[in-house]
């Protein structure tokens, strides 16, 4: 009897920039989707992968957990890194490739160009977490430069980071098509994130009211800043922006954003 051969697809593992590039080079054109993550992936990233591959013929994904976005050395240190469960995500996603560049490849000139921006920087993200937003834009750069992708996907959970990157990519005439791809919640609303799981039960439950407040119709923020504080968030910022509703609290020293569109409420 002849067996006849059955072809699972392959999930190329590229870790290096070399391995990126030829990978690259057997791609001509086809429509490319970048997913770029930090990582710890879970059901929003995956969303952003579906939108991806229902728009492209290959979808790549990057993980890298970029040290030159992160403010705080303690809050680097311990961003979880679960890489295994992520390939092991990513393959029964049937993603084409992942990208796991090394620190010293990405940043071989030891961090010293940044991409600098000089207005919505200087707000919200920007004002809290001076350096993020140039450690953040400076990574995209660095992945849409290399990844040559026709579209790059990006969560509006981080709104303000969405309205950068769209900046950036119109400034240096980047040719990918920045989509944005709605925030997906917890069934208790928790808008997802890597950083929920670091959460106590506790935490979570209290975590809750953030994203209760912000969906509350008739509230100012003022009121909602006053009532975070009370249940003993520190809040960083309440405000009306943009045509959203944009927050960033901690609770018990970690940060949750989150941001509804205006007419929500
Ligand atoms: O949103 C993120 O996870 C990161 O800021 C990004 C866009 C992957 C850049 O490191």
């Amino acid at each position: 009897m002849k067996l006849t051969p059955v072809f699972f697809p392959v999930m190329n593992i590229l870790t290096s920039l070399d391995a990126l590039k030829k990978y690259r080079k057997t791609l001509s054109n086809k429509t490319i989707g970048l997913v770029p993550t930090m990582g710890h992936l879970h059901q929003g990233h995956l969303s952003l992968c579906q939108k991806s591959q229902a728009d492209n013929d290959i979808t790549i994904v990057s993980i890298f957990v970029n040290p030159a976005q992160f403010n705080q050395k303690k809050d680097f240190k311990n961003y979880p890194r679960t890489i295994d469960e992520d390939l092991k995500l990513l393959k029964t996603q049937k993603i084409d490739a992942v990208f796991l560049p090394k620190i010293k490849a990405m940043y071989p000139d030891n961090y010293q160009v940044q991409v600098e921006e000089i207005q919505l920087s200087r707000v919200l993200e920007g004002r809290f977490r001076p350096g993020h937003v140039s450690g953040m834009l400076t990574i995209v750069l660095k992945l849409l430069n290399l990844v040559q992708a026709t579209h790059a996907y990006f969560g509006e959970k981080d709104y303000q980071q969405l309205l950068l990157i769209k900046k950036m990519a119109d400034a240096f005439f980047i040719p990918c098509k920045i989509i944005p791809c709605a925030t997906l919640r917890a069934s208790d609303k928790l808008a997802l994130s890597s950083r929920n799981s670091r959460l106590t039960p506790s935490q979570r439950k209290k975590a809750l009211h953030f994203p209760r407040l912000l969906h509350q119709k008739n509230i100012s923020t003022k009121k909602i800043t006053q009532e975070l504080t009370k249940l003993g968030f520190k809040v960083d910022y309440v405000v009306d922006k943009w045509g959203r509703r944009l927050a960033a609290v901690c609770l018990d020293g970690i940060r949750l954003i989150d941001n509804v569109k205006s007419k929500v409420r």
